[in-house]
């Protein structure tokens, strides 16, 4: 069910018969593989290149984490594009659509799907590529109210999302923050744990709907 502005309400909007009707929707497996590939194309971008220490993404099969992987629409991409994939998710409704759907694709072997939360990841330290994620990271502050509960939240899984980055770990996020706060915050969280990085968006003026942001992990001095 969303909310009167047409947002998906976590987690009701995901649970039941709502995750069947998610990964029934052509129009949402459109909307999530389209946006899945424009991530892919920025984790390459030339200005992400050109921040902090120069140097180029070349390499075509990397190991990506998809934070909020929901019933695999963009795993399925980033998959089909020559990476392998680990899907995190936290609602079993979503995941298990993932897994079953994991079988038929032609490269599933390289999908590993976990359920888990984005918040407390079970991965080794300096062991990923690259993550992406789509639609899904807006929602790691669910539930917290006060503004210290949300920074400490945005904050801490910042930080461990750069341990879990190999050397020159990149991060593309596509999300809809709510409104200039919710977005500042998020962009401040990484900035303040040791990424570098730009946002992108249709039009710089606007605060909130589609909103990428491509980051890098800095270089240790
Ligand atoms: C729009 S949906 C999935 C989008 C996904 N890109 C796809 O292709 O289906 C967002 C997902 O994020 C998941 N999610 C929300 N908070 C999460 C968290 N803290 N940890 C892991 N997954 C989370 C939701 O359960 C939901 O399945």
């Amino acid at each position: 069910m969303p909310n009167h502005d047409n947002s998906p309400i976590f987690p009701d909007s995901y649970v039941g018969d709502n995750s069947s009707e998610y990964d029934n929707s052509i129009w949402m497996e459109r909307n999530q593989k389209k946006s899945t590939l424009v991530c892919l194309q920025y984790l390459y971008d030339e200005k992400l290149n050109a921040l902090g220490k120069d140097d180029i993404l070349n390499e075509k099969n990397y190991l990506i984490v998809d934070l909020g992987c929901g019933t695999g629409f963009s795993s399925e991409i980033i998959v089909e594009n020559g990476h392998r994939v680990i899907g995190i998710e936290i609602l079993k409704d979503m995941i298990s659509k993932a897994k079953f759907k994991k079988d038929f694709l032609k490269r599933g072997r390289e999908l590993e799907l976990i359920l888990a939360d984005i918040n407390h990841l079970p991965i080794r330290l300096a062991s990923i590529d690259h993550m992406i994620s789509v639609s899904a990271y807006n929602f790691i502050t669910y539930g917290k109210k006060l503004p210290g509960d949300i920074s400490k939240t945005t904050n801490n899984t910042a930080s461990y999302l750069k341990e879990i980055l190999k050397p020159n770990g990149r991060v593309v996020i596509e999300f809809y923050p709510k409104d200039e706060k919710e977005l500042n915050s998020f962009i401040s969280s990484f900035k303040d744990n040791g990424f570098d990085g730009f946002m992108v968006k249709k039009d710089f003026n606007q605060k909130s709907g589609q909103t990428f942001l491509l980051l890098k992990k800095q270089r240790k001095l």
